[in-house]
């Protein structure tokens, strides 16, 4: 059965949680799934295919999810990736929110130029601003992110069985034994 490593960075939680969520739909495609938080610990050579997830705070994924993909750049141009970005800009302005996420990706490709992710998605996060040191809650206040849980389960499940069957095709055909196919669950 084919391997997939689901990992994400989280500062407040809520990425791990969509992590989590693409996970779950990966396993009942019928991969063996691990979801784990990105860092150095990650062996990336375990797997046969990779899920990239990671909040933007100031128009940029959080560093460890970065180094994760600068640290295994040509392993990654080497096998089926997809990423994934959590975020509130969208919540009122998708255009600039989609924009930013594309520039996110571009920037990754340029530090792992052989990063061709098979997909890559843009979902709306989670913020409370109680979380937040005080300083940066009053700086929040005039920057206006909208506030609560705005996660779309439905768009997030949807996605990670897209990619299931993304990762089934592009492992049937590089030879990787026992990929399941779409909608086949493995035994
Ligand atoms: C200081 C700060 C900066 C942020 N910057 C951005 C940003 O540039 N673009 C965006 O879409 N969301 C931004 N957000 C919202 C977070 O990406 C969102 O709350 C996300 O769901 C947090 O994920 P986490 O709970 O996994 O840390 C920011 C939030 C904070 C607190």
């Amino acid at each position: 059965m084919p391997r997939i490593l689901v990992t994400y960075a989280s500062r407040f939680g809520s990425t791990a949680e969509v992590a989590a969520a693409v996970g779950d739909e990966l396993t009942a495609a019928g991969f063996d799934v691990d979801v784990l938080v990105a860092g150095p610990q990650i062996q990336v050579a375990k797997y046969d295919a990779l899920v990239v997830g990671a909040p933007s705070y100031g128009r940029n994924w959080l560093p460890d999810a970065v180094l994760l993909v600068m640290a295994n750049a040509e392993r990654l141009s080497a096998m089926p990736v997809a990423l994934f970005t959590t975020g509130m800009l969208g919540v009122k302005n998708p255009k600039s929110a989609l924009r930013e996420h594309e520039e996110i990706v571009e920037t990754l490709r340029e530090h792992a130029p052989g990063l061709n992710p098979l997909s890559t998605a843009l979902f709306h996060g989670s913020f409370d601003r109680d979380n937040l040191p005080f300083c940066l809650r009053l700086l929040d206040r005039m920057a206006g992110t909208p506030r609560g849980d705005h996660r779309s389960w439905e768009a997030i499940r949807s996605w990670a069985q897209h990619v299931g069957e993304l990762f089934a095709d592009a492992l049937n055909e590089t030879g990787t034994n026992a990929a399941p196919r779409p909608g086949e669950q493995a035994t």
